[in-house]
């Protein structure tokens, strides 16, 4: 299978680094045209470059905004009016003990992992339906389905994404647009890193602390190890693709086999 995307313009968000930043390069290989997005302009142009240098394609460009605002993504939506795919890549994480979300933390981690997706939905959907073709997909986690109980609020957000995936897959019924969710597992990120850290603290040398993260606190996952943003990114370069034209509405799983069941 030979995935050609030449002719596509493509926006993913929250691409600077990360799993978004592998995907743009996955996109650009197969010939695209991507958008890289993140909140500020040097971080963008830096990741523009290194696309263009990882990817072997040149036609890479900015999107600049912070898409947890409408402000922002009307900066977006100006750099880029019209693309045939969508990835929603964007989503922040963190922990906190159930009781002390307040109601801002709430708000904030729905208006930036959901509200954020949405909002470019609704902009990007009527121009694909209009020509037939398109691709929209929002990055979930197993979190979606296995709520950890330090992370109830972001757990929320990727499961309202499965919803917000299927939904709006039924609103392109018939129109040659696919609407999917693809649900990640535990990758290796600079902010898992991090997250890592918070969790097994900063003595143990980053295998070790790999290590002892996925058995302490990941111990269903069947790979036993994180995922790398490339594997992630391969899923998503293929639902990207005219191959993947009778996937929609659907939830795909890159998860290590963490999430304990044979359906998504
Ligand atoms: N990593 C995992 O283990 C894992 C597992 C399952 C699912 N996921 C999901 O995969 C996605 C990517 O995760 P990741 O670990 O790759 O994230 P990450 O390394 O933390 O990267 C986040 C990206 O989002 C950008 N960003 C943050 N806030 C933004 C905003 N308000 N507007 C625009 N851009 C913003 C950042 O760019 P700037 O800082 O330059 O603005 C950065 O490029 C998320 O949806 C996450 O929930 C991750």
């Amino acid at each position: 299978m030979q995935i050609d995307l030449s002719g596509r313009t493509a926006l993913v968000t929250g691409s600077t680094q990360g799993i978004g930043y592998a995907i743009a390069v996955g996109l650009a290989r197969a010939g695209a045209r991507v958008a890289v997005n993140g909140r500020s302009v040097e971080r963008v142009t830096a990741a523009v470059d290194r696309v263009r240098a990882d990817s072997g394609n040149d036609d890479v460009i900015a999107a600049v905004g912070d898409l947890a605002t409408e402000e922002g993504a009307a900066a977006v939506l100006e750099a880029v009016p019209t693309v045939d795919i969508l990835i929603n890549n964007l989503g922040i994480f963190g922990t906190a003990a159930p009781l002390e979300i307040d109601d801002a933390e709430w708000r904030r981690y729905f208006e930036v992992n959901v509200l954020s997706a949405v909002r470019l939905i609704r902009a990007y959907l009527p121009g694909m339906t209009e020509q037939g073709w398109g691709r929209i997909l929002n990055l979930a986690s197993d979190s979606a389905v296995v709520i950890p109980a330090e992370m109830i609020h972001y757990g929320m957000t990727k499961t309202a994404l499965l919803a917000v995936s299927r939904g709006f897959a039924k609103e392109a019924a018939g129109t040659g647009v696919t609407v999917n969710s693809v649900i990640a597992g535990p990758t290796h990120t600079g902010g898992v890193e991090d997250f890592v850290r918070e969790l097994v603290g900063n003595k143990l040398p980053w295998d070790e602390a790999q290590r002892e993260f996925m058995i302490k606190h990941r111990p269903q996952s069947l790979i036993q190890r994180l995922i790398e943003p490339e594997e992630i990114a391969n899923m998503v370069v293929y639902l990207s693709s005219s191959y993947a034209s009778a996937t929609t509405g659907g939830a795909l799983r890159v998860d290590g086999g963490y999430v304990d069941s044979i359906l998504p």
